[in-house]
């Protein structure tokens, strides 16, 4: 065998691209003789990451349905939702227990950069405005002018690399949220401690952005956040990545067609390649994910019947 080192399909599917259309045909038949099937997928999350979203779902799926549940409680929806928890006081228990728990899962990622950037032996500098930074830059905003011009047919689709721009805005609505509505939340949680130092009208401030803010907050990420990640054509009904960590490699090439050149064309495409989760694992997680997007969708559907049809 001539290849001491034998290279991945992924490989040598870039080297096909950008070759003649005579040597890419060489290059695809020279893989399939010296290749097992590979298997291995892109691993785009690491594990701590895809613990985090799980948390982060399960307490905000239960904020938004017990808070919900006290907005609008009114409604016969949020009396046989209260019923089912117990009652309304429990629902406010209830309420307070996922806040910890989205404020622990909040506080576990920040300590994670810290321990990313110590691990990587990088700068806060290289991590804010590297290329693969999650801050908005100016690639963003001519990656934002190209989609519109490719949804209007007037352009190809742009070479999406590590984040988009909406995956990056979806990320710092987090950040925002949880500053907003974690702090009038506490406000209401402890409003003795914080009228020490506040005057007393703030509490019903407090109310009216917690509430306010809830609703945008659940709006946003079960429609548009659901739409960009699990119902847009190429990713219909789902998009499993952030549960299993994995994606297939070919979706990698169409997604993030500059993340997976700049991976091919520094070698590191391979280090970043693993075998398929477990079938029960993948299983198991998609009724998990079908779980969350059904609460979502249903509690869309209850926002948009109580604000038309009964709100007082
Ligand atoms: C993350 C930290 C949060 C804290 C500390 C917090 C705390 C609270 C507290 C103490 C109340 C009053 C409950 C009662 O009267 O028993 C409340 C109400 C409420 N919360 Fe939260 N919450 C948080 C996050 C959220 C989130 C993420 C949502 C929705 C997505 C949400 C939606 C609501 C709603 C709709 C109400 C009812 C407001 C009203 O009466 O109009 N909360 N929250």
């Amino acid at each position: 065998m001539p290849d001491s080192k034998p290279q991945s399909a992924a490989t040598l599917n870039y080297a096909a691209d950008t070759a003649t259309a005579r040597d890419a045909q060489r290059a695809r038949a020279s893989a399939r003789a010296i290749l097992p099937v590979d298997r291995r997928e892109f691993v785009r999350f690491p594990h701590l990451y895809r613990v985090l979203h799980a948390c982060m779902i399960v307490s905000f799926l239960t904020l938004a349905l017990t808070g919900l549940s006290l907005k609008f409680s009114y409604t016969s929806w949020a009396a046989k939702l209260s019923r089912l928890l117990g009652g309304f006081e429990t629902a406010g228990y209830v309420h307070r227990f996922a806040a910890v728990v989205m404020f622990f899962t909040f506080t576990v990622h920040v300590i994670g950069l810290f321990k990313q950037k110590r691990r990587d032996k990088t700068t806060w500098k290289a991590i804010l405005f590297g290329p693969n930074t999650l801050l908005p830059n100016k690639r963003d905003l001519h990656e934002f002018v190209a989609t519109i011009k490719w949804f209007v047919g007037m352009g190809p689709r742009p070479q999406y690399g590590r984040w988009t721009y909406w995956e990056k805005f979806d990320y710092f609505a987090v950040f925002w949220g949880i500053v907003v509505i974690g702090s009038t939340g506490l406000t209401l949680w402890f409003p003795v401690f914080f009228t020490r130092f506040l005057p007393g009208p703030f509490i019903n401030v407090a109310t009216i952005i917690h509430s306010d803010e809830a609703l945008l907050a659940t709006g946003f990420i079960f429609t548009v956040h659901f739409f960009n990640t699990h119902l847009r054509p190429e990713k219909f009904p789902m998009d499993t990545t952030i549960f299993t960590g994995h994606m297939p490699l070919a979706e990698l090439k169409r997604d993030k067609p500059r993340e997976y050149a700049e991976l091919v064309a520094s070698g590191e495409l391979e280090q970043h390649l693993e075998e398929p989760q477990p079938e029960i694992v993948v299983k198991t997680i998609r009724v998990f994910a079908w779980i969350a997007l059904g609460t979502g969708f249903s509690v869309v559907i209850w926002i948009l019947y109580a604000m038309l049809f009964a709100y007082r």
